[in-house]
């Protein structure tokens, strides 16, 4: 799938969105390494703290298909400038998408591209729960 039709996906995904709190809707879509893409919109809680963002119900829902990493992500919101993942998110993606382009995009055509590695410097994973003390 070309990186246009993943912002198209996650733009669609963003319908979907359950925001009455915020009002704040966005969609996520993420590219299995086989080409598969799984999408995710928030979720919003009237216990407001238990929402799940866009990212983490893209995830969580690439994962329940059987997939564990992704090679690319979208996320859509209706915002000037796009928006980038929160820290939660950053660090889910670290764990399921470490190599990943992450697209970000908003409804008027504006772009903007990154690394997950940028996005989150050293970041936390497994390694650090493998790695033997001093
Ligand atoms: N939100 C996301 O879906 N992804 C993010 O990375 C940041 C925030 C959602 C959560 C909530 O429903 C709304 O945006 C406002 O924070």
């Amino acid at each position: 799938m070309t990186p246009d039709l993943l912002i198209v996906a996650a733009t669609e995904a963003r319908t979907r969105a359950f925001a009455p709190y915020s009002k704040f809707q966005v969609g996520a879509a993420l590219e299995a390494e086989d080409g598969t893409v799984v999408r995710g919109c928030n979720v919003e809680s009237a216990s407001y703290g238990l929402t799940m963002c866009a990212e983490r119900v893209a995830v969580f829902a690439g994962i329940l298909q059987g997939f564990h990493c992704f090679r690319r992500v979208a996320i859509v919101t209706d915002t000037a400038t796009p928006t980038p993942p929160c820290g939660a998110c950053r660090q889910i993606l670290w764990e399921f998408a470490p190599e990943a382009e992450v697209i970000l995009a908003n409804l008027t055509g504006t772009v903007e591209r990154f690394t997950m590695r940028e996005l989150l410097p050293h970041g936390f994973d497994a390694k650090q729960l493998r790695e033997p003390g001093v």
